[in-house]
């Protein structure tokens, strides 16, 4: 056992967005295979591609029509196994996207449904209950014999009924089939949302039904999840290699999120505490602690999360690139497992100006402003951008943040990064707080001392060691270094 996972870096690849491999302005698995020498460079441990499998992509590829395929925009099957393997020949592992929440109205289940066979692999009703959808509007649709299906994201998303042995039975069978085809292990999409409460009790009023966040909602993170969980644990145990789960689970509290990564459940679980946490060290230091404490509780690495393809990229969040870059030596000096999305590494800002009428995601119906198309715009690659005619337009300043123009030069965010993960993998030991100046902080782990100034101002850590390496002058304002002492 190598336990890889507990301290791995993870960089998500957005599929359609990361490379295009056949110029059609859609990224695919043949430009993720052409990169991969670039992200064995960048000293990643594993990728996760998000969900490429046939779809109508009404949610670019989270509406899937067919598990055990690959969409033709993406690539073939073969292009899979051949992305997988060379994969391996890099010393990568790969992880792919699950979606059991819900399929595609696409998907061939779905059809029989509408025909009027085998409906209870969904959720029927004859009167709609007062849920809302994530994206908008009401979670419930009609169908024309009368009858209405539940569907928690778009309407072409309907939900999978849990209680059917047959929806357990066919998952297993699909995560065997990409175990099968070398896979190391899967993102599991909405994993608090496949179980919903017996009778589907009303929330009694409207306005809360979001994703992101700690709400506390009927149909997420019921205790029957867990069941689901350890029975896919099993699946992954009886491969060899350490095959991984990843729970993509929205739950109210650490301690409730920790509940997924038990021994028997899942290896990880997204930190989203930390993802939400402001650039404010009191604030960081809580959830730090909070989450070491509620996934050690139960023997698991927490995850350091701070961008994925759901949110606000964290340069914006964060409202500075100084901030992001310090923020990054702050969550790859942490004990655990850390998540890069891509572009996190070249400094990427949310585009924020996409003109209206390319706007695509469905989340938008909920309100214009939750859109997420700016954080999913393609990876500038050369100081041209690498793409001809991108499916998003990449903003022209984005020539000067390319790989291209970015590497080998030292004071760059993708030779920072670079190096942070070099660094990093000489890292062990437990966290222990030092004390600071107030809006600061300074932890070390064994020989590692990472200082980590959030103010707006110059401070003196006094830090004495060799300097390792640092987002900015030691001691500036918004600002992170990493130190080696004795
Ligand atoms: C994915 C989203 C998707 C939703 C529905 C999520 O959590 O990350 O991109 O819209 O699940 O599948």
């Amino acid at each position: 056992m190598t336990a890889w996972w507990r301290d791995a870096v993870i960089y998500q690849v957005y599929v359609r967005s990361f490379a295009d491999g056949d110029g059609d302005g859609v990224g695919d698995l043949i430009g993720v295979r052409d990169r991969l020498p670039y992200l064995a460079g960048l000293g990643v441990d594993a990728i996760w591609l998000t969900p490429f499998y046939p779809s109508p992509m009404a949610d670019f590829g989270y509406d899937v029509a067919d598990y055990r395929d690959v969409d033709p925009l993406f690539g073939t099957l073969a292009d899979a196994k051949a992305l997988i393997d060379e994969a391996h020949g890099h010393d990568l592992r790969i992880i792919v996207d699950i979606v059991p929440n819900h399929t595609s109205s696409a998907h061939p289940w779905f059809q029989e449904a509408l025909r009027g066979r085998h409906r209870d692999r969904y959720i029927f009703r004859d009167a709609p209950n007062d849920w809302e959808s994530i994206f908008g509007g009401p979670a419930w649709t009609q169908v024309e014999d009368g009858q209405w299906y539940l569907h928690l994201f778009d309407s072409s998303q309907p939900d999978l009924n849990w209680e059917h042995p047959e929806v357990r039975a066919e998952f297993e069978s699909i995560l065997r089939f990409w175990l099968d085809l070398g896979v190391d292990g899967f993102r599991v999409d909405v994993a608090h949302g496949m179980v919903k409460p017996p009778g589907l009790p009303d929330i009694g009023h409207t306005g809360q039904t979001r994703l992101i966040g700690n709400d506390v909602v009927p149909y997420f993170d019921n205790d029957g999840v867990h069941e689901i969980h350890r029975a896919w644990r099993r699946v992954l145990d009886s491969y060899p290699g350490e095959r991984v789960g990843v729970a993509e689970a929205w739950a109210p509290t650490p301690e409730r999120l920790a509940l997924y990564v038990r021994p028997d459940e899942l290896h990880q679980a997204f930190n989203f505490h930390f993802l939400f946490a402001p650039w404010d060290a009191g604030a960081l230091r809580e959830v730090i602690d909070s989450s070491l404490a509620s996934a050690g509780s139960v023997g698991a690495p927490s995850t350091w999360v701070l961008s994925n393809h759901d949110v606000k990229r964290h340069v914006t969040r964060y409202g500075s690139l100084a901030r992001a870059r310090a923020a990054a030596l702050l969550s790859l000096a942490l004990p655990g497992s850390a998540y890069v999305y891509q572009g996190d590494e070249l400094g990427l800002p949310e585009v924020l100006d996409l003109p209206e009428e390319l706007l695509r995601d469905p989340q938008r119906l909920r309100d214009p402003d939750s859109g997420r198309d700016g954080c999913r715009v393609p990876m500038p690659w050369t100081r041209e951008l690498g793409w001809r005619d991108p499916w998003l337009p990449i903003p022209g300043a984005w020539s000067a943040l390319s790989v291209e123009a970015q590497q080998g030069r030292d004071d760059s965010t993708l030779e920072l990064y670079r190096q942070a993960l070099r660094l990093r993998r000489s890292f062990a030991g437990d966290l222990v707080w030092h004390d600071s100046p107030e809006g600061t902080l300074v932890f070390s782990r064994g020989d590692l001392l990472c200082t980590v100034n959030l103010t707006g101002a110059p401070v003196d850590f006094g830090a004495g060691g060799e300097l390792l390496l640092a987002s900015d002058v030691p001691g500036a304002a918004d600002s992170a270094a990493w130190w080696k002492v004795k």
